[in-house]
């Protein structure tokens, strides 16, 4: 036996993924219909739009070298230029409305990238991150490799409850804790695991908080918008960022994956001018560019229109699926006390509540009889930091609508109420031989 390897704290906080064990369960069972994994609808990819561009730009000697050649660690100006207008048209402002500029915009390797960038430059292990329970547990691993603790703030219709937010803000504050909260995370459009989108009204009033807290230093709201072009009723509303005029409490980000392609890995954030240096430091370290081809892809798609178009085709698809998903929900669910769920007006998630005392976790009856059945959820356990008494609520699941085929969706949900059926009828026989 080798000596054993003395490996750094960081990487001793960091645990193997719990998803891990459902995509190996996935692997391992033939036929089972993943309602897990947030992957992408796959026959929706823009395929022939990509071989266009890319046969273009390759026919050309001095696009093709552009394109080819290593890029800069902040990203392809002119796909930085196009994406600060993308946000701003969609906010119905222009960049110097809010003091952006060109200069704020930073590409990186997925939205992810920055999310870990972020607690690279900012997280000192120890300091706090409130963000929504629950909330997107990828984010919650990678928090903890930095040492932070979250805290979970309670939600409801309206996404993050402002006013649990700044009862816990004020509890910090008397237990001398401020100093250590760097980050207000959220989701706020059709959440990652709920579908919830934090209330219009809601989103100048964070802004108000971060600022009113900002005792010590700048509390940064992270405003994660990855699934904000994928909205399939009513209009778009406004982000958080609009509403930090002087540029200087919310960082914006978002991604391509879910909109294009997870296959180009490419995500966009406006961030306060101050923290741009920064983040691009540790970038460079990380690969100093992220991939030059796919935002010269992207920068194409977009300025052909070939991205928009895309994008209204695929909002199609997913919409069907999502009523796919609902339609089967109400029927097999209606007659269910205590089971509920969202309606999600976008994204790729329905968020199922079922009554306490029905756990749905890794090793639960619930999610045993569902794998037996054929049918994969993501357990809500994940997606929820444990509070004080160390415990999570444990009897919600998140069901994803973005792979499988609208058929399949059906008959997932249907699997997965024949799972509930065979609890129902244990716990009521369990329930009858106490009687007896
Ligand atoms: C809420 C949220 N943020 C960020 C990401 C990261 O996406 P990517 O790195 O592919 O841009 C995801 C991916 O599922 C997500 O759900």
């Amino acid at each position: 036996m080798p000596p054993a390897l003395s490996l750094s704290s960081r990487s001793l906080r960091t645990a193997d993924s719990p998803i891990s064990y459902f995509i190996q369960k996935a692997i391992e069972t033939p036929g089972l219909i993943s309602l897990a994994a947030g992957l992408v609808d796959e026959s929706a990819f823009p395929s022939a739009e990509i071989a266009q561009v890319v046969a273009e730009m390759m026919a050309n000697p001095a696009t093709a070298k552009a394109a080819l050649q290593y890029g800069s660690t902040q990203g392809l100006p002119a796909l930085r230029a196009r994406v600060l207008d993308r946000v701003c048209t969609a906010d119905g402002v222009k960049p110097s409305d809010i003091n952006l500029t060109l200069g704020d915009v930073v590409l990186t390797t997925g939205s992810q990238q920055m999310l870990y960038l972020l607690g690279e430059v900012l997280i000192e292990p120890g300091d706090i991150v409130l963000a929504e329970a629950p909330s997107y547990f990828v984010y919650h691993d990678c928090l903890k490799s930095h040492g932070a603790k979250v805290i979970g703030v309670p939600m409801d219709d309206g996404g993050m409850c402002l006013k649990s937010l700044e009862k816990e803000l004020i509890r910090l504050e008397l237990a001398g804790e401020l100093k250590k909260v760097k980050l207000i995370y959220t989701v706020d459009y059709f959440q990652n695991p709920t579908g919830l989108t934090l209330a219009r009204d809601r989103r100048p009033k964070l802004v108000e908080l971060a600022k009113r807290f900002s005792k010590h230093h700048r509390i940064l709201i992270l405003e994660d918008a990855a699934y904000r072009e994928l909205r399939y009723d009513g209009d778009d509303i406004t982000s958080i960022k609009r509403f930090d005029t002087t540029n200087e409490y919310v960082i914006y980000t978002t991604t391509f994956s879910k909109p294009c392609s997870p296959g180009l890995k490419t995500g966009y954030s406006l961030l306060p001018n101050d923290l741009v240096a920064p983040v691009c430091n540790l970038k460079g370290n990380h690969d100093f560019g992220s991939s030059n081809l796919a935002q010269h892809i992207l920068n194409r798609l977009l300025e052909t229109g070939a991205f928009d178009r895309h994008l209204v085709r695929l909002r199609e698809v997913y919409r069907s699926k999502r009523d796919a998903m609902l339609t089967a929900i109400a029927t097999e669910f209606a007659s269910c006390p205590g089971v509920r769920w969202n309606v999600p007006a976008g994204g790729l998630y329905v968020w199922m509540t079922f009554p306490s005392g029905t756990p749905t976790g890794k090793g639960s009856p619930l999610v045993e009889a569902a794998v037996s059945e054929g049918v994969l959820y993501i357990p809500g356990n994940l997606g929820h930091v444990p509070n004080e008494q160390g415990k999570v609520p444990d009897h919600e699941i998140r069901l994803s609508f973005g792979v499988a085929e609208p058929s399949e969706i059906a008959e997932g949900v249907r699997r997965l109420r024949r799972a509930y059926a065979e609890l129902e009828t244990s716990k009521r026989g369990a329930r009858e031989s106490v009687l007896t």
